[in-house]
């Protein structure tokens, strides 16, 4: 175990006699009648992300967020301020608006009534032709709750629930050496997958499948559980934190080029002073710490300055109860969020947001996450269906893909009767975390209330 301190709020998140032990019903990954309880109990509750703050550059900016069978409107103010608007008109509950757009107001296409960006109505026909009084100036959108964090904008339905950053407490304390709004997405991708939201969630609240599916991870991050730090938040949030080097139980044939040596090289460290596997592995990890901190300056990596020793190298990935995933690394800043469709639920939504720091002199970033290598500019959005693989082919080479090739058999085997509950590892003590949370949802009684 590494010895850096956690977080006051944090439980050991390898420690199951932090649970209730609920168990986990497989029927909540198909059930219509679960999915309408989590839209009335979770969906409605939670603090969601409608884009980032790059989106919404001027005024009249505003971003489109579909949720399910709901839609929701976030508009940049002439102020600067940002609101957030449900997308209906409130006169006969047509749809102002479809997607992402830049508007001086929003015109329902119906009757015509004219909405500022404040919400307030600002025009209609007929205005005399009112008996309960004239609208204009009176009538308003229904409101969401904005706010932003990370360079992203959340907005929630929920008038009554906690502010964002109690909401994600402590993420924004966590990251707070990081300067993600300085970051370019350079990949902003979106994939329709037929599988249970909430496959997502078990998946990335866990790294014990790492070994078996991602067989590329292990060499440069450390996948020893014990080496690693568990954390789970009262929210609902759980992180891991794994060292950035690699793990000394997966060493790589003599001979096979090792990613690790590339890292070192990366900051002017020969990977051939050292004389075996093991003192590479484990001095070259601190070599690295020292160098980065000599030589950010030089070499251009601004984002580095306010960085502490185990954020210079260490992998730290965090599920933001319920949908989010964060992987706030030294160069880039990973976001998936995963999402229901609206009727089905063994079917969702799968974004991947891949943003990098700008570095100068850089034209390209390269990751492992993401198609390589990517140019250093705003990707646009790119859609796909997973289509069994057809779909998202060119990104076969990835973790991610690894994954939504879980997706299939997952999704069968929730509905065997041969399964009935998880038999979990120490390491997979946040997964049903997730759930006792997500339980606690259901039940009318989220945390922080
Ligand atoms: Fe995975």
């Amino acid at each position: 175990m590494n010895d850096i301190a956690k977080h006051p709020l944090a439980m050991d998140g390898k420690d199951p006699s932090n649970l209730r032990g609920d168990p986990i019903d497989p029927e909540r990954y198909y059930s219509r009648s679960f999915m309408e309880k989590e839209w009335q109990q979770l969906w409605t509750r939670i603090w969601h992300i409608a884009g980032r703050e790059q989106q919404l550059a001027e005024p009249g900016d505003f971003i489109v967020h579909d949720f399910m069978k709901e839609s929701v409107i976030v508009v940049k103010q002439t102020d600067g301020s940002l609101k957030g608007f449900y997308n209906v008109c409130i006169h006969r509950s047509q749809r102002l608006v479809w997607q992402d757009n830049s508007q001086k107001s929003f015109a329902c296409p119906y009757h015509g009534w004219v909405w500022g960006l404040d919400g307030v109505l600002e025009d209609c026909p007929d205005r005399g032709d009112f008996p309960q009084g004239d609208p204009v100036g009176k009538l308003k959108l229904s409101k969401v709750r904005v706010q932003t964090w990370g360079g992203m904008v959340w907005y929630t339905m929920d008038d009554e629930g906690p502010d964002l950053l109690t909401y994600l407490a402590p993420t924004a304390e966590l990251y707070k050496n990081h300067q993600f709004e300085r970051t370019v997405r350079v990949n902003w991708l979106r994939v329709a997958l037929n599988t249970n939201w909430k496959f997502w969630s078990d998946n990335f609240n866990e790294s014990y499948h790492t070994r078996t599916v991602h067989p590329q991870v292990p060499p440069i991050i450390d996948q020893d559980h014990f080496t690693s730090r568990y954390e789970m938040f009262p929210m609902g949030h759980n992180r891991i934190i794994q060292m950035g080097r690699p793990s000394l139980r997966d060493r790589l044939p003599d001979g096979v080029p090792h990613p690790f040596d590339d890292a070192l090289r990366a900051w002017d460290i020969d990977p051939d002073s050292y004389p075996d596997f093991e003192t590479k592995a484990m001095q070259g990890w601190l070599d690295l710490k020292a160098a980065k901190k000599k030589l950010w300056k030089e070499k251009g990596f601004l984002h580095y300055e306010h960085l502490d020793d185990e954020e210079l190298t260490e992998s730290p990935f965090q599920v933001l109860f319920p949908n989010v995933a964060i992987a706030p690394g030294a160069d880039s800043f990973l976001v998936w969020r995963w999402e229901p469709h609206p009727t089905d639920p063994e079917k969702c939504y799968f974004d991947q947001w891949t943003m990098a720091y700008p570095i100068e002199g850089q034209a390209e970033f390269v990751n492992r996450t993401a198609v390589n290598p990517l140019r250093l500019v705003e990707a646009e959005l790119d859609f796909r269906e997973y289509d069994n693989g057809a779909g998202v082919q060119e990104y076969s080479d990835q973790v991610v893909f690894q994954d939504w090739q879980l997706t299939a058999g997952q999704t069968a085997g929730w509905r065997s009767r041969g399964y009935r509950d998880p038999y979990f590892a120490a390491q997979e003590t946040r997964v049903r975390r997730f759930h006792e949370v997500l339980n606690d949802y259901i039940a009318g009684n989220p945390p922080g209330r």
